[in-house]
């Protein structure tokens, strides 16, 4: 009987403990002002997990009172002479973050396993009620995080923000912040083992220490439910309140100031219709600076009004139909030693190669990019295709990758829900038709339009020969019927045939929804010339991106394409010697930043779409 009583009561105790250390998706703590942990942290490469496991393979931090000698997330310096501590963190290398590991340092380059951060700052202090949370902006793909010795929690997931509170662990005066990153691939992770793209590993985005009153602004929502009606409905939440707390919100430029009141769970909902307001589009990204405040907590952000839905076979922004000018982009910058994109100027970069390409439209795949990447969006006039890296062969029948999964979809959304320029959630890229895979992403799709009604749910498909019609190509995925976007990617010309071929196939894509073609595209290493026949030479590339548009173009209810991709990026899977020296070479433009010769195809045809464009917009049909 005592046996089982000590297992119960330790089974709860794991329980209350994995409660206590989950990580949270606090979207407003981006928007309160904090203390910067970005800078140089010192790092200790751990391929064998020596400071999270001890020689037996039990995990240190299980142990109620771990080996100062070996722990890593202790800190330790030795208390006299005699003390053995085999690792020293402030006499160990430093890695700049936000910023992956493998472009810092040659010899970290392929390295995939645990790497320990350690980041020391002091703390004033905190006033009656305050709380203070550590916000990271991403870490791929594991990380255990602890604050002076003691575990703040566990995250997984590389591509979207997570925060523990600190408020009961933090010290006044000198502090030690330790985080292992694993980022180790797994069967059963999201994205799986095998992607084509690098796997960087670190905490790749920023680090912030908040502090909140008490009661403070947690997340909110704006949006505009009608393009001629204008009205904008939404809530505010607040950490923390009860029933009938004030609530201001206010637009300046709009004249627009509201009181409202929370309800029992802290949350106050809202409905207005300003006397004008400037629609948000890509041709007029107008935003709006959005003030909200509640006690002494105030946030500001500037956020843009437009709608976006279906109707037949097109998308309507704003009530009109719109063509998507696009390009993929990875989350990668190619030049100064490539890597992570890890401030919003190389962020601004992309989007500007992007705009030159008289682009309306970027698909960020295969995975959420940082914060800075759709906030500029916003302010630059660009479309946005959101996605999760459910990518290629997911492991479907695993609760716990479905979890993850969803983990980062919701988070992902709850992230940027204000941002205009998204309109488009994918759940998911190239995923193998099959019964598990359509019951994992049919209910992936119910959680993302449980989280956000207000935009388009689609994912990268693939096209199929039409059976006994080698020459037909069509869509035929039970995927097709959930989502709103009938999008696919095809590689007719380069994994499909020759570019000759785009002009004897036909396509059947028999859904009343708009069709969107995700990718199509080849490799050209830029500098390399020779006939149009010659594979890798830029004239390849181009005359297959000469011979896809008009085949594109002839499908019925066409709204766009965002070509594979902007930029060549990393890969492992690419090592032909002189050509891609594993670099992924579809790229426009090189890793060095030069633009091929289909760049300048592509910028062509969109400038001549940009312009049938505004003359639609000049005579609607009737
Ligand atoms: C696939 C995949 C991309 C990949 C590309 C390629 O469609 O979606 O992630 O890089 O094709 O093979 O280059």
């Amino acid at each position: 009987m005592k046996l089982r009583l000590r297992i119960t009561w330790l089974s709860c105790l794991v329980a209350l403990s994995a409660t206590l250390l989950r990580a949270e998706n606090i979207p407003d703590l981006f928007l309160h002002d904090g203390v910067s942990l970005n800078g140089e942290w010192k790092c200790i490469v751990d391929p064998y997990e020596t400071g999270f496991y001890d020689y037996r393979r039990e995990q240190r931090d299980l142990n109620s009172n771990p080996s100062r000698a070996e722990t890593f997330f202790l800190d330790a310096k030795p208390t006299g002479p005699g003390e053995r501590v085999e690792f020293d963190f402030d006499t160990s290398p430093s890695l700049i973050v936000p910023g992956d590991w493998n472009t810092q340092r040659p010899e970290l380059l392929y390295y995939e396993g645990s790497l320990w951060y350690r980041r020391k700052f002091d703390f004033a202090g905190l006033t009656a009620g305050q709380r203070v949370f550590v916000r990271f902006g991403a870490v791929n793909y594991r990380a255990d995080v602890y604050l002076n010795g003691k575990k703040l929690g566990t995250h997984i997931g590389g591509f979207t923000p997570f925060t523990f509170e600190a408020t009961q662990l933090l010290k006044q005066g000198a502090n030690s912040l330790v985080v292992k990153v694993d980022n180790t691939r797994a069967k059963d992770g999201v994205p799986t083992l095998s992607t084509d793209w690098w796997n960087y590993g670190g905490i790749t985005r920023e680090v912030k220490l908040v502090t909140v009153p008490k009661k403070f602004i947690a997340d909110h929502r704006f949006a505009l439910e009608s393009e001629n009606t204008h009205v904008i409905s939404g809530w505010v939440q607040i950490n923390g309140a009860g029933e009938g707390e004030s609530v201001q919100l206010s637009i300046p430029e709009l004249g627009e100031k509201l009181f409202v009141k929370t309800d029992a769970s802290g949350r106050a909902a809202f409905r207005f219709t300003p006397a004008r307001l400037r629609l948000w589009s890509p041709e007029t990204p107008k935003l709006y600076e959005v003030s909200i405040a509640h006690g002494g907590d105030t946030v500001v952000e500037p956020i843009g009004f437009r709608t976006v839905r279906t109707q037949g076979k097109q998308i309507l922004l704003n009530g009109k139909p719109v063509f998507l000018r696009g390009i993929c982009i990875h989350e990668e910058f190619p030049l100064n030693g490539g890597g992570r994109v890890n401030t919003a100027d190389k962020a601004k970069q992309l989007l500007l190669w992007a705009k030159d390409l008289n682009c309306n439209f970027v698909r960020l795949a295969h995975y959420p990019h940082n914060e800075a990447m759709t906030r500029l969006a916003d302010e630059l006039g660009l479309l946005v295709w959101s996605e999760v890296p459910v990518y290629w062969t997911i492991d479907w029948t695993n609760a716990e990758t479905y979890q993850n999964a969803q983990n980062q979809l919701s988070d992902n959304i709850e992230r940027d829900a204000n941002r205009a320029s998204i309109i488009i959630w994918s759940l998911a890229n190239e995923t193998p038709v099959g019964e598990a895979r359509t019951k994992f992403l049919s209910k992936l799709a119910m959680q993302a339009r449980s989280l956000d009604q207000t935009r388009l749910l689609s994912a990268a498909m693939e096209k199929h020969a039409k059976p006994g019609a080698e020459n037909i190509n069509v869509v035929q995925d039970p995927l097709a019927d959930i989502v709103d976007v009938v999008a696919f990617n095809q590689y007719v010309g380069w994994y499909d045939g020759l570019p000759e071929m785009c002009g004897k196939v036909s396509w059947e894509v028999s859904y009343n929804k708009p069709v969107f073609i995700s990718e199509f595209g080849g490799d050209a290493r830029q500098g390399l010339h020779g006939s149009k026949d010659q594979r890798w030479t830029e004239e390849y590339q181009e005359d297959l991106y000469r011979q896809t548009i008009p085949m594109l173009d002839k499908i019925d209810g066409l709204v766009g394409f965002s070509p594979w991709l902007l930029l060549d990026f990393r890969s492992p899977r690419r090592v032909l010697p002189g050509i891609q020296d594993g670099f992924n070479r579809k790229g426009l433009i090189s890793s060095e930043g030069a633009r091929k010769k289909a760049f300048f195809v592509l910028q062509e045809y969109y400038q001549k779409r940009a312009e049938a464009g505004k003359l639609a917009n000049l005579n609607p049909k009737k």
